[in-house]
């Protein structure tokens, strides 16, 4: 791999999706959302009556993954063998099994080669959960972004709201508990901080703020 990367893992919630987005498109570089090949492994699963605990099915669906990113004027649409699914795969349904498929190393070995495709020149922005540690290990530049588990409830509780959807705050504390816990644990590629990565929590602090610093920090290692 040759182009620079940032990698920016850390769990679900803490607002990776949207700094990764405003970090590729104030550089220009191209964008991975690496959640979003285990979320579309586990729809087109569900779609076709996979179990989540079938490990040979699940490894061949994340094989054979039809996928296209679409990206126009700073958003991007993903599209499942040709239909669009980026709103289908953002529900908390989608989300859960994504983490149980997550979890099996032959989806992981599966998913390896295609993002390591994405980086390209002038550079990537990877998110996700080991893009540091596992897909991008030499990135020269590694984010670990965190917020508290109640913060990140409330964050997700917003954006439901927003996009005309209700879930209680509690039972998305516990669901984010329960993914926190799962992407942890697991024994393939677990959720930590790669040794050399920079921790920010941004628990409080604003969404410029965090890419002005993500900014700073590779204008230093750049
Ligand atoms: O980030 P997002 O919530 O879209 O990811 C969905 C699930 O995919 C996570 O809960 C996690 O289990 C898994 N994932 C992963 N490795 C990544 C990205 C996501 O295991 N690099």
């Amino acid at each position: 791999i040759n182009a620079a990367v940032i990698a920016i893992d850390g769990p679900g919630g803490a607002g990776k999706g949207t700094i990764s987005r405003l970090v590729a498109q104030d550089l220009g570089w191209h964008l991975l959302d690496s959640g979003a090949l285990y979320r579309l492994t586990a729809l087109a699963a569900l779609r076709r009556d996979i179990e989540m605990t079938d490990d040979v099915a699940l490894e061949s669906v994340a094989r054979e993954l039809d996928v296209t990113f679409v990206s126009e004027d700073g958003h991007t649409r993903i599209m499942l063998e040709g239909e669009d699914v980026s709103a289908d795969i953002r529900n908390e349904h989608v989300g859960g099994c994504a983490s149980q498929v997550a979890a099996i190393t032959g989806v992981r070995d599966a998913l390896l080669a295609r993002q390591r495709e994405f980086a390209k020149t002038p550079g990537l922005v990877a998110d996700g959960r080991d893009m540091g540690t596992v897909v991008f290990p030499e990135a020269p530049l590694k984010i670990f972004l965190t917020a508290s588990a109640e913060e990140r409830a409330r964050r997700r509780h917003d954006q439901l709201r927003q996009a005309g959807q209700h879930a209680s705050l509690s039972s998305l504390l516990k669901e984010i508990e329960a993914r926190d816990a799962r992407d942890m644990q697991r024994t393939v590629a677990p959720l930590r901080p790669a040794e050399d990565a920079v921790t920010i929590d941004t628990t409080e602090l604003s969404i410029p703020d965090v890419v002005a610093r993500i900014e700073a920090l590779l204008s230093l290692r750049g």
